[in-house]
């Protein structure tokens, strides 16, 4: 089983659908590593409760110097043989330090349907712009930021009387379905089913 290290920053949700996941004997990838940037990230005792190594490697000491956090962080990777990495609500920009390195083996979610909407407050901007269609994306991460090889993606339809939360909170779902999924898909190649099939209209 392919050795991954899930990144969170937070709440920590798509990581328990990447373990819940994993904990199927048929699953191609064991969470060897969950690390964060925040100390208090609620994923870090998540992953400890589950018997997986997690490590806060905080990027405040650091100040602006980017580069010597990230070199942390892919020394703990290296440490740990870790061979993908899952961005899950990781919410720091990366740089070519790890980008460069972790080039086709690092993943990140991100919940819009990318090209649209890559950033922040993307629930905010789906509904402002007035979008019928919304949803996530998992994608290979590359030197720009929310871009990269499409991996998967997962739409909900808009609702008149959707607000940020509640569109956020149905894209999410759809993000816990995804990343599992997409990581298989990933990893198994040709060999994994293929993710959905089907035609979502909405009008
Ligand atoms: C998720 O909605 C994820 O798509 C998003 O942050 C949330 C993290 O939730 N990621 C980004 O916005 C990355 N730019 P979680 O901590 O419960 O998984």
């Amino acid at each position: 089983r392919t050795r991954v290290a899930v990144l969170v920053s937070g709440r920590g949700s798509n990581l328990h659908a990447l373990m819940a996941a994993c904990a199927a004997p048929d699953y191609p990838a064991e969470i060897a590593l969950v690390l964060s940037n925040n100390p208090d990230a609620p994923g870090l005792d998540a992953a400890r409760d589950a018997g997986i190594p997690a490590q806060a490697i905080d990027h405040r000491p650091h100040g602006r110097d980017r580069a010597a956090h990230e070199r942390q962080i892919d020394g703990a990777l290296r440490e740990a043989g870790i061979a993908c990495v899952c961005l899950a609500g990781y919410m720091r920009l990366l740089t070519p330090l790890l980008t460069g390195t972790w080039t086709g083996r690092m993943l990140n979610i991100h919940p819009s349907l990318l090209p649209a909407f890559p950033g922040l407050h993307t629930h905010e901007r789906a509904l402002a712009t007035g979008v019928k269609l919304h949803g996530c994306t998992v994608h290979l991460v590359t030197e720009r930021v929310d871009d990269g090889p499409i991996l998967g993606q997962a739409a909900v339809c808009v609702h008149p009387d959707d607000t940020p939360d509640s569109l956020a909170a149905r894209v999410l779902e759809q993000e816990h379905r995804l990343y599992p999924l997409a990581l298989r898909r990933h990893l198994e190649g040709a060999r994994a089913e293929p993710l959905h099939e089907g035609v979502l209209l909405a009008v």
